[in-house]
This record gives C-alpha cells, sequence and structure tokens, in this order.
C-alpha cells in the first residue's frame, strides 16, 4: 500500500545523473493537437504522470485512437476533428488538461460536461469561458465558473482577445479554438507566456503569425487551417527538475546533473533567479530538439543569497515559486516575490500552502495578498530547523518543495498526501533516491 505520509531527513551529499520526466505542458499538448488533427501522431518522451493520462483518456472519448507503445511512446490518431463524448469528462486535478480541452472541444459542435478532483473543481474556469463565450460557445457552470460545467460548441466567431491575467492556458483555449472558428483570431498577452502551443501548432502544419509591440504580444492564426499529423519529442520538464537541481545547492557536498531539460526562455525563470543568488548552475549539451531548445543542467552545493524577483519575470518560473521559497529558506537575507498573485489560483493556495508549511519548519515567512517575503540566515546564521509535518491540500508541487528543504533541515520534514506527487512526477522518490536523498 502507498504509504500515507512522506519524510525526508538530512543525509549525504546528492550525487548523479538523472533524466526528469516529460514536460507536463508539452505532454498534455502533443495529445490534443494529435486528436484533433489529421493522421498518425506519435509522441516520444510523453510524461506518463496523473494529469496526462486523463487528457489520454479525454481525447479517446473525444473520438481519437490514442495507443500506449512503450515507456513514453504514444501513438494518436486523429479525425480531423471532435466526437460528442458519451460520458462526462473527468480531468482529474489538471488545469492545463480541462482549460485547452475545453478550448479545443468550442470548436465542435458538441456538448461536453466536464468535471475534475476536488481541487479543480474550486479552480476559476470563466478565464477561459468569456472568451469562448464571445466567439459564440455557451455553457452551464456551477456558481463562480466551477467544475462541473457543460459546454456547448460548434459555429464559433474569430475574437481579438486581450489576456487579463498571464495564462498559457488561456491563450492556448482560445487559439485551439480558433482552429474550428468561421473568422481569424488573435491573442495579445501584455507580458509573454509559454508558447508551446503556437510552437507545436506549427508542428502541425499551421500558420501562426507573433508579434511583439509596445502593447505586448500579439498571436493570430488563419481561419480554416488543418492540422496533420506530427512526431513530438518531449523534453524533460523545467518544472520537475527544478525539485533535483534545487536540492544539490542545499545539500553540502552535492553534484547533480538532469538531463535532456527544456530550456524554453519563456519557462527559465528560476534558473535565472538562482543563478543571481548564486547558484552554481551550468548548461552543457545545449542543442535544439524538435523546435524547442533542450539542455543538460547541473547544480552543485553553493551559498546562496535573496535577491528581489522581478514581478515580469513570474510567467516564465509561475510553477517554480514554491521550490525558490524553499530554496530562499537557506539564502543569506530576503527574497522578495511580487507579482505572483496567480499562485492562489493554481491546484492549491500556492502562497498561503507555502508559508504555512515553511513558517512549520522554522522560516521567517511574510505572506502578502500577491507576493511572498523569506528571510534566511544563510550558511553563517542558525540551521533551517525543519520538522514540519506539511497539509499540501492534494498539491504535488507544495509536497516536493517541503520534501527538498527537509533534505537539507535539522530534523525531519514529513508531508501528506504524497500520492499527488504522480500528478506531475511520478518516479520522484525512486529518483531522488538514486541520487542518495533520505526518503521515506
Ligand atoms: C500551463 C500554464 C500555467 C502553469 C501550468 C501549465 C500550461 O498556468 O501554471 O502548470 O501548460 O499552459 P496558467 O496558464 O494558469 O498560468
Amino acid at each position: 500500500m502507498a504509504p500515507a505520509v512522506l519524510t525526508t531527513r538530512s543525509g549525504s551529499p546528492l550525487r548523479g545523473a538523472v533524466r526528469a520526466p516529460g514536460d507536463k505542458s508539452i505532454s498534455h499538448r502533443a495529445l490534443i493537437l494529435g486528436a484533433l488533427a489529421s493522421g498518425v501522431t506519435e509522441v516520444e518522451g510523453l510524461l506518463e504522470g496523473e494529469d496526462v493520462l486523463r487528457t489520454a483518456a479525454a481525447m479517446r472519448s473525444f473520438g481519437a485512437k490514442v495507443e500506449h507503445l512503450g515507456p513514453g511512446r504514444w501513438r494518436i490518431e486523429g479525425h480531423g476533428g471532435f466526437r460528442e463524448p458519451a460520458d462526462v469528462v473527468d480531468c482529474g486535478n489538471a488545469g492545463t488538461g480541462v482549460r485547452l480541452i475545453m478550448g479545443a472541444a468550442a470548436g465542435f459542435d458538441l456538448a461536453a460536461t466536464f468535471t475534475g478532483d476536488g481541487s479543480l473543481r474550486k479552480r476559476p474556469m470563466l478565464r477561459v469561458l468569456n472568451p469562448l463565450g464571445e466567439m459564440g460557445a455557451s455553457w452551464l457552470c456551477r456558481e463562480g465558473g466551477r467544475l462541473p460545467l457543460t459546454l456547448k460548441g460548434g459555429a464559433l466567431k474569430g475574437i481579438r482577445y486581450r489576456l487579463p491575467m498571464a495564462s498559457a492556458q488561456v491563450k492556448s483555449a482560445v487559439l485551439l479554438a480558433g482552429l474550428n472558428a468561421q473568422d481569424p483570431v488573435e491573442v495579445i498577452e501584455p507580458e509573454a507566456t509559454r508558447d508551446h502551443t503556437e510552437r507545436m501548432l506549427r508542428a502541425f502544419g499551421a500558420v501562426v503569425d507573433v508579434e511583439d509591440t509596445a502593447e505586448g504580444r500579439h498571436i493570430r492564426l488563419a481561419a480554416g487551417q488543418k492540422l496533420h499529423g506530427a512526431r513530438i519529442n518531449v523534453p524533460g520538464d523545467p518544472s520537475s527538475a527544478a525539485f533535483p537541481l534545487v536540492a544539490a545547492l542545499l545539500v553540502p557536498g552535492s553534484e547533480v546533473t538532469v538531463e535532456g531539460v527544456l530550456l524554453n526562455p519563456l519557462r527559465t525563470g528560476l534558473f535565472d533567479t538562482l543563478i543571481e543568488m548564486g547558484a552554481d548552475l551550468t548548461i552543457t549539451n545545449a542543442r535544439d530538439d524538435g523546435g524547442e531548445p533542450v539542455g543538460d543542467i547541473t547544480a552543485r552545493y553553493s551559498r546562496l543569497k535573496g535577491v528581489e524577483v522581478p514581478p515580469e519575470r513570474a510567467p516564465s518560473m509561475i510553477d517554480e515559486y514554491p521550490i525558490l521559497a524553499a530554496a530562499a529558506a537557506f539564502a543569506e537575507g530576503r527574497t522578495v516575490m511580487t507579482g505572483i498573485g496567480e499562485m492562489r489560483v493554481k491546484e492549491s493556495d500556492r502562497i498561503a500552502l507555502m508559508a504555512a508549511g515553511l513558517e512549520a519548519c522554522g522560516v521567517m515567512v511574510e505572506e502578502e495578498p500577491e507576493g511572498m517575503i523569506v528571510t534566511g540566515a544563510g550558511r553563517a546564521g542558525p540551521p533551517v530547523k525543519g520538522g514540519g509535518v506539511v497539509e499540501t491540500h492534494g498539491d504535488h508541487r507544495i509536497a516536493m518543495s517541503h520534501l527538498v528543504l527537509g533534505l537539507a533541515a535539522q530534523t525531519p520534514v514529513t508531508v501528506d498526501e504524497p500520492d499527488m506527487i504522480a500528478t506531475s512526477f511520478p518516479g520522484f522518490v525512486e529518483l531522488m533516491r538514486g541520487l542518495g536523498a533520505n526518503v521515506g
């Protein structure tokens, strides 16, 4: 039986070379675009975490043939469109899954009912439903735009939509709906967010026009574009690689390499920030892999100092603030994180849970409505106490961030609901143990 809690303790240095699991964002998109396309899509390195497996199942229910060929290897046969699902589509814990699939489904004359787990049913969906509604889709949902909800699509008009928040999920939902709209669509993002949808649409044969202006980034998609099956190589997820790499920075004597990590500049804000903090991070073997930059990252134990993270960097590291906050607990001085209100509507309220968890481990944290300040004592000061029993509210990144903290703290750190780690990082415990971490 899976353990009900998981604990990390400080111990020997972490050493070795590992591969991070496939990128979650790219994995969802490979399945969805493969199902929307005509013909066969073959994917290598797909993340086989819970979130992505839900998207695979959803694509079957919308009519695609989705086959698992071997570890990370998947074959999707699309019919150039979605059919109406016969049952409720349950996206589990996956915000990216449900929001992108709703966008894609809105383009077709069908009704689909979506739901998810307790966390997903609390998360806001109007950010996607509003632009889809302007395009002509309709829906019926719980109060505040919550799941379960039923979406009715088809006969969509075009839209020129300025994103009210920095969200790649909203941008992607509008672009995917636009594939089957009668007119062109244009999304304007004041701050650029991860561009995997744009890159992958091109790999499937679509023409996507991107222009940077003083107003922001404009992404245009002409009407009537057809997608054709493609071959997709999914690189390692930088959001997952962050955990063993930060662990190596914090545990004395460590040196860890994570190979084949996605280095898309719209995803690497954490690494830029860690380097500013004094982290010894080096990139080798930088290369292009199927339209995305990729490289191997080595982290060595480092003396870190606190920094102010520029708020405009938030979109490029929005999922990495929890692990940054854990690293900041060991840095000398204040690490100031601002402009991160979006953290409160992730799998959990990540500002509140990081503040509570770090406090339970003896770390000084100030919580703000849209920010968080962590004050560390550095190597000269008293060590991080640890000892917390952390409530994760089923949030995989809250769990992994505290487990990393426990590897370098004075006393063990325990997290609840460790099964949820498989949402994004199946094999996390085994991978960390392989590097020498004391996890159990
Ligand atoms: C994602 C976008 C981000 C991120 C999420 C994955 C994506 O969410 O937090 O984990 O794949 O597009 P938002 O679009 O809500 O910022």
